[in-house]
């Protein structure tokens, strides 16, 4: 064979894509119910709108963006992630002039350069949802709230739900001390990556895979004993919503989550008969950034969730199930096939999924696709079928047999 699809892309098929299609109506029907309406911003844009957004030094800015230059000598760089560019537009399109909060989701692919494994690909896809407006602890629960019940109404049991707050900009240099300091006695367990970025952002290494790094976690000094007033107020009233909301949640104080411009809450959504890679969603406030990106202050939050982690537990809970014709015609002789030919084109105008056979094979070969196809019904039309008006129907699930008057066809498959 000549050409074979990247490494970490994948074709998505049928039968698979019905599921996709599915969790897509699910998502419109669902996000509609909370204020939600759909942004599709591009799949690329200036580098710049992602560096300057997830941060420098994170994994994502620093190895795993598709970049390249235009023709034009512009850098560019395929989304990683949807949240910059949801910001990017909300603020170019004025969208804070409307009445908040102004809430978004979005449906697409993501581009990364990481190292491909069950659930996590090069091109993967999100469904996001970024909030505008709104700095309460209620939107926060809200937010977690309507990921709760689109993960339920999806079909996904066993799911844990992780909730931490980053801080902001008063209570996390005093941390950073902190961290710093701790870390500064930890050297040689770093790897050298964190080596070479500890010191500018020493919140990655708490994100770090490595082996070295990640046993420091356990051990390094806490975010949440270093909170303002002002941060502790919102997480510990986000607790109390999520309560009253019932919703079952634990507080990871290790998490950090790994893209910079989170603020106060982040969350985790994790099912591990996903493996290793057990994040089916993740998200949090990012109240600083549409004013860094020269828009006006406005806090904000969001999540997203990975599409083939989804898709990978609706099949593992329920499998899928292959949509079948309805209706497979067996003709025998020219004016049988000219009667099938203008009877599906009816038929298919009025939705019913009808299929034609142009083999002119023999009946028992016609009846074998038939079958093969999956039909619910072969209508067998011949010469005596049409001097009598009728089609003959075979049920392929039990091969029970009869006549249909032509004008019955309708009242018959039940779609008068
Ligand atoms: P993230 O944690 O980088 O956050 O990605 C969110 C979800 O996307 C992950 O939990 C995972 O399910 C899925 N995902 C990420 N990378 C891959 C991959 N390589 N292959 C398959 N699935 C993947 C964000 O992207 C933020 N923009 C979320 C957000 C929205 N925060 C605020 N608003």
């Amino acid at each position: 064979m000549k050409y074979r699809a990247i490494k970490g892309v994948r074709d998505l098929l049928p039968p698979e894509v019905n599921l996709w299609q599915e969790v897509e109506s699910l998502t419109r029907r669902f996000f509609a119910s909370y204020g939600y309406r759909e942004m599709r911003p591009p799949v690329m844009e200036f580098t710049e709108v992602f560096s300057r957004s997830i941060g420098e030094t994170t994994d994502i800015v620093e190895k795993e963006m598709y970049t390249f230059h235009d023709r034009a000598g512009r850098s560019i760089t395929l989304r990683p992630e949807g949240t910059a560019p949801v910001v990017r537009a909300y603020i170019q399109n004025h969208l804070y002039t409307l009445p908040s909060p102004q809430k978004y989701y979005y449906i697409g692919p993501m581009f990364r350069y990481e190292r491909p494994q069950k659930g996590r690909l090069r091109q993967f896809h999100q469904i996001g949802v970024e909030a505008f407006g709104e700095k309460d602890p209620r939107m926060d629960a809200e937010m977690l709230d309507m990921l709760r019940g689109f993960l339920e109404r999806a079909g996904i049991e066993g799911l844990t739900f992780e909730v931490n707050s980053i801080g902001c900009e008063v209570c996390r240099p005093a941390y950073r001390e902190a961290l710093l300091g701790f870390l500064g006695e930890e050297l040689g367990s770093l790897c050298p990556d964190c080596l070479r970025r500890y010191r500018v952002n020493p919140l990655r290494v708490l994100d770090c895979k490595a082996e070295g790094c990640r046993s420091l976690r356990e051990r390094a000094p806490r975010i949440g004993e270093y909170l303002c007033t002002g941060c502790a107020g919102h997480f510990e009233a986000l607790r109390g919503h999520l309560d009253a909301l019932r919703i079952p949640f634990r507080v990871n104080q290790a998490m950090v989550r790994g893209l910079d411009y989170y603020r106060r809450t982040i969350f985790e959504v994790t099912s591990e008969a996903l493996g290793s890679q057990d994040a089916v969603a993740a998200g949090g406030r990012y109240d600083r950034l549409v004013e860094e990106f020269g828009g006006p202050p406005t806090p904000a939050l969001g999540f997203a969730i990975g599409m083939e982690r989804l898709v990978m537990l609706i099949m593992e809970r329920r499998g899928v199930k292959e949509p079948v014709p309805e209706v497979y015609f067996v003709t025998i002789g020219k004016e049988a096939e000219a009667l099938s030919f203008r009877l599906a084109s009816e038929m298919r105008g009025r939705g019913v999924w009808v299929e034609l056979d142009y083999s002119g094979a023999s009946l028992r070969s016609q009846l074998r696709k038939a079958d093969r196809h999956g039909a619910r019904y072969a209508f067998i039309i011949g010469e005596e079928e049409i001097s009598a008006g009728v089609v003959r129907y075979k049920r392929l699930s039990d091969g029970e047999q009869g006549e249909v008057r032509i004008e019955g066809i309708y009242r018959f498959l039940g779609v008068e």
